[in-house]
């Protein structure tokens, strides 16, 4: 099935000048990029994003450390995009994730981990509707859409 899944390039990814090697990854798997931005966010939106995250002891430290400084919104469609990101993301825990993901490959902690990627069909809906407009979402011919089921 197509999704959109929505992925942020964190604070530290920007700093670590990760920004580039992220998108590299998700363009050579063969994700279509169609949503892309770069803002400081706001406590207020960070705050809806990680909802979730509301009752746990790193919540407050999450939030601040997410609106520390710029990062970037994506959003990236293909063949089951959520779970094929999440793959290429790798575990939450940078030091437990395999090699080869980005987070193996560059992170070093749990909370400075380089990328966020929508967990859930639901989780996607919301982010990408948190962070964009429809009408910011592009919608263009890739030459392998066909082969891909696109
Ligand atoms: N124990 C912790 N201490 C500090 N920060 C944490 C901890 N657990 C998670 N985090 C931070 O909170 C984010 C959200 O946690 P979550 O459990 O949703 O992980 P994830 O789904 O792998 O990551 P993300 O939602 O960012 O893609 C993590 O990416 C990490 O930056
Ligand atoms: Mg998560």
């Amino acid at each position: 099935m197509i999704e959109r899944t929505f992925v942020m390039v964190k604070p530290d990814g920007i700093g670590r000048r990760l920004l580039g090697e992220v998108v590299r990854r998700y363009e050579a798997k063969g994700l279509k990029l169609i949503g892309l931005k770069m803002q400081v966010i706001s406590t207020a939106l960070a705050e809806q994003h990680y909802a979730e995250h509301r009752q746990k002891a790193f919540y407050s430290d999450l939030v601040s450390f997410i609106t520390s400084g710029p990062s970037v919104q994506m959003v990236w469609e293909g063949p089951n995009a959520i779970a094929v990101i999440r793959q290429l993301n790798g575990a939450t825990d940078s030091q437990q994730a395999d090699r080869g993901t980005i987070r193996g490959d560059f992170g070093m902690t749990i909370r400075n981990n380089i990328v966020h990627a929508s967990d859930s069909t639901e989780t996607a809906r919301r982010e990408i509707g948190l962070f964009f407009d429809e009408t910011e979402l592009m919608r263009y011919p890739m030459p392998d859409d066909g082969w891909l089921g696109a």
